[in-house]
């Protein structure tokens, strides 16, 4: 007698679910993306102590007949895929024929069917797997599954489910991205027999965008590089988080989870978000199935494209015109939008489309990007845009300098206060990153070397990179194990003191070099750009400001400082009159 025993179908199941049910949280989304699959147009979702009790998802889809219905629950079963070539060109969010069988392998399972325009229902019910009892049962056309005690045969599980709060919580955000992702869909959550969340059919990505982000303001911005579609909706930089938490991103409709998109996406606002920070927002990439494999893992969360670095190069290069055009003013609060519009500044620009290159979606006219690259000095930069700032900031009448740190203006619609030095900065560092893509930073040398003494790693990082920091603008040699003599500085930081200009500089560069993705040279752009900038506290005389003003107008971004805070802030008049309470 060997060893080896056939596992049972149950233990088979058992051990299956484990990777696909994970919590409550992982049963709604399996029964929800069957609801979808199964064309629904409304989903309800119900559940009892963070559905640990019970979860309840009730769909107005195509349902099922007695035979299928009896199937549904097989391990192996399933409508969505017939042969491996399907699998290539999956349009629906399951083809595991997995995901019942395993439900119901762990909880005790009731499902209540009716097939579109049959007279009867069906219901099979099941606890802890084993065999299915069959029944008629009366109910309306689409489907009913409910799932009590989740684990209640496998108590090691059942020990890892957290509070009901917390469990709530992920069950309401399975809830929310299926919201994103199906804007055609009217989704109702209810917990313990009060609806908590209801996205009614919205009519557009950007209107349902707005139901689930009611208290943010995002800016849709579009770009288009070969077959792939980018469709986006970002926070302003300064509304950026910690960590991807509140960027959702969908790959033909499925939301993943894929640290190197959200990356590409926080990328494509250059300096101004910080490294480790993320917009909040929904992005939508749209791109041949072929070209994506979604069989990566069993709660396929993940996907894997034929050529991501492709993707990813073309998320950042698209998004990062269309952000630097919609955040050329900061967001001023909901009650801008319509004024946005009139300005013309959320209508996404168009960017020129490139044929598919043989590796993918690069074009092949575009410089190598060096985004992935995480060497020190690097010129891991974005080529300048041809952004025209539509004249705005030149319209603004330059009125006083308040405080020597602001500058206050009026505009068609209200007044507009300046920080100086964070539009200075903003012009500064713009004219040095075109300099530094095109090659051009002109370097202005000092009559007399100026002294700086720094740590040996530091001066071994400057003697190291001679070249990278002549790119830079910037000359220093070692005249000692500690010390360095500074011999140029960039023409246009010519303000700046040549040592502080130096350490900020090497700082930022070593800091740089554990970093695990680019973006470094920006940061150290933007760091050059704070020294030679006016600073607050400087007297500026009216036609400075208004050359501030109109170089603000030719720059990315000049809604927002390099380090990502806002440049200026409005008052409208409306809101003026009613404090004074004229209105
Ligand atoms: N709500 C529903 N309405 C109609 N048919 C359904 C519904 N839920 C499941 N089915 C049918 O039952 C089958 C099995 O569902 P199950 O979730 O186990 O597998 P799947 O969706 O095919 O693949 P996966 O395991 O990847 O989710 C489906 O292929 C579908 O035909
Ligand atoms: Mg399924």
């Amino acid at each position: 007698m060997g060893k080896i025993r056939r596992l049972s179908d149950d233990l088979a199941n058992q051990i299956a679910a484990g990777e696909v049910v994970e919590r409550p949280a992982s049963v709604v989304k399996e029964l929800l993306e069957n609801a979808l699959d199964a064309g629904a147009t409304r989903v309800r979702v119900d559940v009892e102590q963070g559905g640990v009790v019970l979860v309840r998802v009730a769909d107005d889809g195509e349902g099922m007949g007695e035979e299928d219905a009896r199937l549904s629950v097989e391990r192996h079963a399933t409508s969505k895929l017939h042969t491996i070539e399907d699998l290539a060109r999956i349009a629906t969010f399951g083809f595991r024929g997995e995901a019942l069988p395993s439900i119901a392998s762990v909880s005790r399972l009731t499902l209540t069917t009716r097939a579109r325009g049959t007279p009867a229902g069906f219901e099979i019910a099941l606890d802890g797997g084993g065999a299915p009892r069959a029944r008629p049962a009366g109910c309306a056309e689409g489907t009913i599954v409910e799932v009590k005690e989740l684990f209640f045969n496998v108590p090691a599980r059942r020990k890892f489910l957290k509070s009901t709060a917390t469990e709530s919580a992920h069950v309401g955000e399975v809830v929310m991205l299926a919201a994103l992702g199906r804007p055609d869909v009217t989704f109702t959550l209810a917990r313990d027999g009060k609806v908590s969340r209801e996205y009614l059919r919205a009519a557009s990505h950007d209107e349902r965008v707005r139901q689930v982000f009611a208290d943010e303001v995002l800016q849709e911005c579009r770009g288009e590089r070969g077959p792939m579609r980018i469709l986006a909706f970002l926070s302003a930089p300064e509304r950026a988080r910690a960590g991807a938490v509140a960027l959702h991103v969908f790959v033909n409709g499925r939301p993943v989870e894929n640290r190197q998109l959200a990356r590409a996406v926080a990328q494509a606002y250059g300096s101004v978000l910080e490294p480790g920070r993320y917009p909040v927002g929904a992005v939508y990439l749209e791109l041949p199935a072929a070209e994506v494999d979604v069989n990566v893992h069993p709660q396929k969360s993940e996907v894997r494209f034929q050529d991501a670095r492709a993707v990813h190069d073309a998320v950042t290069r698209e998004l990062y015109p269309a952000l630097a055009k919609v955040f050329a003013l900061p967001a001023f609060g909901p009650a801008s939008r319509p004024w946005d519009r009139q300005q013309g500044l959320s209508s996404p620009p168009s960017s020129p489309s490139s044929p598919l290159s043989p590796h993918g979606y690069v074009d092949p006219g575009a410089p190598a990007s060096g985004y992935p690259d995480s060497t020190p000095l690097a010129p891991s930069i974005l080529p300048p845009t041809l952004f025209d700032g539509a004249g705005f900031y030149r319209r603004l009448t330059f009125l006083a300098q308040a405080r020597a740190t602001y500058l206050v203006c009026e505009g068609d619609d209200g007044l507009y206060i300046l920080d100086q030095h964070a539009a200075a900065e903003r012009v500064t560092f713009d004219r040095l990153r075109r300099a530094f893509a095109s090659r051009t930073v002109a370097m202005q040398r000092l009559l007399v070397p100026e002294m700086v003494d720094l740590s040996p790693a530091e001066i071994a990082a400057i003697e190291g990179a001679p070249d990278e920091l002549a790119a830079l603008g910037l000359e220093a040699r070692a005249v000692g194990p500690t010390r360095v003599a500074v011999h140029g500085v960039p023409q246009v930081l010519h303000r700046a003191s040549p040592a502080r200009l130096l350490r900020d500089v090497v700082a930022e560069v070593t800091r740089a070099a554990g970093r695990p993705f680019g973006g470094a040279m920006d940061l150290v752009l933007a760091t050059m750009a704070c020294h030679g900038s006016i600073r607050a506290g400087d007297a500026v005389s009216p036609d400075e400001a208004r050359a501030l003003l109109a170089a603000l107008d030719g720059v990315d971004f000049a809604g927002h400082c390099p380090h990502g805070r806002p440049v200026v802030t409005r008052l409208s008049f409306g809101e003026l009159e009613q404090r004074v309470g004229r209105s």
